[in-house]
């Protein structure tokens, strides 16, 4: 496999070092708010150098290529997603050339489709390929008023925070919101209108809105100077939402009556038309600004050992690695990853479910064998479906050695 070709130009002095730095999240000390106002440090910081060259190169083969590498199956969301975001970023390279296109509707993004299937996998697998900053954040924890939880504002800073303070950088990155359907507002009560007020806050950002780089109650860490500019602007940062839409299915029966007997629930989810969302309890004007809708499927028993199998991101390098750790080599066999498969996939995680089966499978032997001089571990059928009884002869054949073969199994 080729190395990651980054879609956009990295000629700039010292960006592709700045990209790795992008997990470094500065944590910025809170102040009372009088304190900030006026700070002679204002004058005295240097302008940040621009950008030399902005150049997005990928196209959205390039971007679906990529994430096949990384994520299985959602051939659909993939390609929405692929397209989508070339033809946001190529509004942006054009917009910076001064092509500028007064009447273009952003094509925020919402992805649909139950826990552990790869939906957050997918959005940071792209933006790593694109090279813009990036941050996830779950809808759940704003309020309405930025009191109670967080201000909705703070996505934007965070991502100046993940952009190394380059203001450039961070006005085309990509924010990303899980639990999106969590801010609905289904019912008028408690926490609801909240939700409501919180779509409020964030169509705005969704649009175009001008955010101040600095929360009125903060000052940078000592040493590092203000920001020369006081606001970033959100018009060419990507939304991308998402959410398991869990009740969503009953809105559609209804709509379409008794036309959908016998179509599974993530069927009608993936079905669920503006009209819909709005019942569900967003604001029209909230859904309205997500023209881009996908959805992500289950992942069956067969995706499952494929996840393991063909996904560079395997967790199955995780334990190889834990293991080796040690100087002892596991391999997993054909048999042994399927039985795993079919285990994860009773869990209804999707994907989560097979670190939970590795776990339960393997913990014992990640107890035992370090301290042991067994060298090699194979994981097939016998051991996931009978791990102690696995573990059992392995320690008793150790035990009876120096003979090479591998010990019967236990009658
Ligand atoms: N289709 C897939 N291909 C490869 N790996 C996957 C896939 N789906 C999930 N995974 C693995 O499972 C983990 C969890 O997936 P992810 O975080 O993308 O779930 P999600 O769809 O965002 O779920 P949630 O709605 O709970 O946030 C990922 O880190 C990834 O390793
Ligand atoms: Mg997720």
């Amino acid at each position: 496999m080729g190395p990651v070709s980054l879609g956009f130009d990295t000629s700039a002095p010292g960006s592709s070092k700045r990209r790795r730095e992008d997990t470094a999240v500065v944590k910025p000390h809170v102040v009372p708010q009088q304190q900030s106002a006026n700070d002679p440090l204002l004058k005295v910081s240097k302008p940040k150098p621009a950008r030399e060259s902005f150049a997005f190169k990928l196209r959205p083969r390039d971007i679906k290529e990529h994430l096949d590498r990384f994520v299985i199956r959602q051939d659909e969301a993939k390609k929405v997603l692929s397209v989508a975001l070339c033809d946001h970023f190529q509004h942006v390279r054009l917009t910076r050339e001064g092509d500028t296109a007064p009447h273009y509707v952003k094509q925020n993004v919402l992805l649909l489709g139950p826990t552990g299937v790869g939906k957050t996998h997918l959005i940071r697998s792209a933006a790593e390929l694109i090279g813009v900053p990036f941050v996830k954040a779950d809808a759940t924890k704003f309020s309405e008023t930025g009191y109670v939880g967080g201000d909705v504002e703070e996505l934007i800073r965070d991502l100046i925070r993940r952009a190394n303070g380059e203001l450039d950088r961070a006005a085309q990155g990509i924010v990303y919101l899980d639990e999106i359907d969590k801010i609905a507002g289904r019912e008028a009560g408690t926490r609801d209108v909240s939700g409501r007020g919180v779509q409020t806050n964030l169509l705005k950002l969704m649009e175009d809105a001008d955010v101040p780089v600095m929360s009125p109650n903060e000052v940078p860490p000592p040493g590092t100077p203000r920001p020369r500019e006081n606001s970033i602007n959100t018009r060419h940062i990507l939304f991308i939402v998402s959410g398991a839409f869990a009740g969503m299915e009953t809105v559609v029966r209804k709509r379409r009556g008794s036309a959908v007997d016998g179509i599974s629930t993530s069927q009608l989810i993936a079905e669920a038309t503006t009209q819909d969302f709005i019942e569900f309890g967003f604001e029209p004007e909230f859904i309205g600004r997500l023209p881009v809708r996908v959805s992500c499927k289950g992942l069956t028993a067969d995706d499952l050992y494929h996840v393991m199998r063909d996904s560079e991101s395997s967790l199955l390098r995780q334990y190889e690695r834990a293991f080796r750790a040690y100087g002892i080599e596991v391999s997993f066999r054909a048999d042994g990853l399927r039985q795993i498969a079919e285990q994860a996939a009773a869990e209804n995680t999707g994907a989560r479910g097979l670190m939970t089966v590795c776990e339960r499978v393997l913990r014992d032997f990640k107890f035992e064998l370090p301290s042991t001089r067994i060298r090699e571990l194979v994981v097939d059928a016998s051991v996931v479906s009978h791990p102690g009884e696995a573990l059992a002869r392995l320690l008793r054949g150790r035990r009876r050695k120096p003979s090479k073969a591998r010990p019967a199994p236990a009658a």
